[in-house]
């Protein structure tokens, strides 16, 4: 018999001042690297097809994170208490009404009474599947999300749960199943690059583990938003923007996906989870001409799990991934996943 229990908004912690000091001069950062973008582009010659959001984060895209990111870069407290409301264009799911965000805005207003749209329970599928993520993973590798920035659900015998903590936990769950964890176990300084982080979940899950690392997270600036504001927020590792020179640092360093072609130092992992089949072809290829370049020298591992986007008229990323790697592991598992196969690309 599983044991829930509901775990209302009002059970939210607060981040002590000093972090959220933090937060804030890492969201005017992340601002300017915003703004600063075509610039940037003109100033270093880089290639606008690569460097400006595209597929199904271009701005005609119906994806509406850009609003998400102008509600967020008011920088104030009322506003980012609530994050974790406004994350669904990183995950499908929408946490104000805990349902699939089909035909639901990540700006929707949050009404007063909004602890009344939780169910009493999960559905059945997200304990199915948190208890087989978790049934054989050591507890390090188990994904605790803060229960803080909006952050619901429910304890399900003593673990607190959603659909998007189950999802993290797959990803986590697939890493262990592919010997990623051993991979990095080897390394005394991890050096990981994490392509399209959304709001940090997988950082953080994997920065729990491995609190030495030197964790980096490219992405869309305007993404960097979510993912900047919330790992400042809920603990206390360095969070820091990245500038061209790509200083290595340890802890979070937010690289805006145009200075990716700097990047000059050899990584020990690579990660892309749903998002390279959300972009451009070109985008990808570059991606995948960069990652094999950066991890050549400390045989590094290019772990990824994406969908098929073909028929949304988007791309499937695995398809243009060979070209660059010489190994391709697909990883077999009788786990519950749901978010795409995942595999493990090495050179
Ligand atoms: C659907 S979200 C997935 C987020 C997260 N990886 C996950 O598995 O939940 C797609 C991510 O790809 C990022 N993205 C889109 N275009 C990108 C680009 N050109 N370079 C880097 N990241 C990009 C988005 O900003 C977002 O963080």
């Amino acid at each position: 018999m599983v044991k829930i229990q509901r775990v209302p908004l009002a059970y939210n912690t607060e981040p002590p001042t000093g972090r959220l000091a933090s937060a804030y001069d890492v969201g005017r950062e992340v601002s300017q690297a915003v703004d600063q973008r075509q610039q940037r582009i003109r100033q270093y010659g880089l290639d606008p097809l690569f460097s400006l959001p595209d597929a199904n984060w271009h701005e005609t895209a119906p994806n509406d994170y850009i609003n998400a990111y102008h509600m967020l870069s008011r920088l104030d407290w009322p506003t980012l208490r609530f994050l974790r409301l406004r994350a669904q264009p990183f995950t499908g799911y929408n946490m104000l009404y805990l349902r699939n965000g089909a035909g639901f805005s990540c700006t929707d207003p949050i009404p007063p009474n909004i602890d009344n749209f939780q169910p009493d329970q999960p559905e059945n599928e997200v304990i199915v599947r948190w208890k087989a993520f978790t049934a054989t993973m050591p507890e390090r590798l188990i994904y605790r999300a803060p229960l803080m920035l909006g952050e619901r659900g429910w304890l399900v015998d003593g673990d607190f749960v959603n659909n998007d903590i189950v999802t993290y936990q797959e990803r986590m769950a697939l890493m262990a199943t592919g010997g990623v964890f051993e991979h990095l176990d080897r390394v005394e300084t991890p050096r990981i690059i994490e392509i399209g982080g959304g709001y940090g979940a997988l950082a953080y899950a994997i920065m729990s583990a491995y609190p030495n690392a030197e964790y980096w997270i490219c992405d869309l600036p305007e993404s960097l938003m979510f993912s900047g504001l919330y790992l400042s927020m809920v603990q206390d590792w360095p969070v820091r923007v990245t500038q061209a020179g790509c200083e290595a640092k340890r802890g979070i360093n937010l690289l805006p996906n145009y200075y990716f072609p700097f990047l000059g130092q050899p990584f020990d992992l690579a990660i892309n989870t749903l998002s390279m089949s959300e972009m451009s072809v070109h985008q990808v290829g570059i991606y995948g001409a960069g990652l094999a370049r950066l991890l050549r020298d400390r045989n590094g591992l290019f772990f990824e799990q994406n969908q098929d986007n073909r028929q949304m008229g988007l791309c499937y990323s695995k398809d243009h991934m060979g070209q660059f790697f010489s190994r391709r592991r697909t990883l077999e598992t009788s786990l519950p996943i749901s978010n795409g196969i995942a595999d493990i690309w090495s050179n």
